[in-house]
């Protein structure tokens, strides 16, 4: 049998299903500061630890994590919305998101989110192409883990519109 890929459509089948946390990631590269709101991510490794962010080659976030040392990692809390908004539906291209929200430097100069107690900063490994994603593998150097409410999920945010097309 040819084994065919599927188009966008046919995998949607598959994909619409799914929900999984939302986080916002957040890079600089000591120049500029970006960040977007992100659902591809995983855990690759236990021990040592690992990360998986997935940046969309589109993305202003994406362009400075290519200069960048580090990657701030921030799980959304379910009533935190609003940022998940302003990071998901806004371009830094157009846009300076740092500037409507709070935020302090962390390690290596990165935008660490004052909202969000639940973060981790790693240090970028390997960059990976992954189709019209870049897989960055992070190892981490930094964590904060406050209680955090229940996470904000995909099917929480199918409102907000990408601000640049996936
Ligand atoms: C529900 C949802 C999930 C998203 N997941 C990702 C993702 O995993 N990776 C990514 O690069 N962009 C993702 N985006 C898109 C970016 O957050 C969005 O295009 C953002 O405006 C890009 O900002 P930037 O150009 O400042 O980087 C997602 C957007 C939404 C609404």
């Amino acid at each position: 049998m040819e084994l065919r890929p599927l188009g966008r459509d046919e995998f949607d089948r598959f994909v619409e299903a799914l929900d999984y946390p939302m986080f916002i990631v957040t890079t600089t590269d000591g120049t500029e500061r970006s960040g977007c709101l992100v659902g591809f991510t995983t855990q690759t490794g236990i021990d040592p630890p690992r990360f998986l962010v997935c940046l969309s080659d589109k993305n202003h976030t994406m362009r400075v994590a290519e200069r960048a040392e580090v990657i701030a990692v921030h799980l959304l809390a379910r009533d935190q919305h609003d940022l998940a908004e302003l990071f998901g539906s806004a371009s830094g291209d157009e846009v300076d998101k740092f500037a409507q929200c709070s935020w302090e430097p962390g390690p290596a100069g990165v935008p660490l989110l004052d909202a969000c107690e639940r973060r981790v900063v790693g240090r970028v490994l390997e960059r990976v192409p992954l189709g019209d994603h870049v897989g960055f593998l992070l190892e981490p150097v930094e964590v904060e883990a406050a209680e955090t409410a229940e996470p904000l999920t995909l099917q929480d945010v199918a409102d907000v519109e990408p601000g640049h097309e996936p």
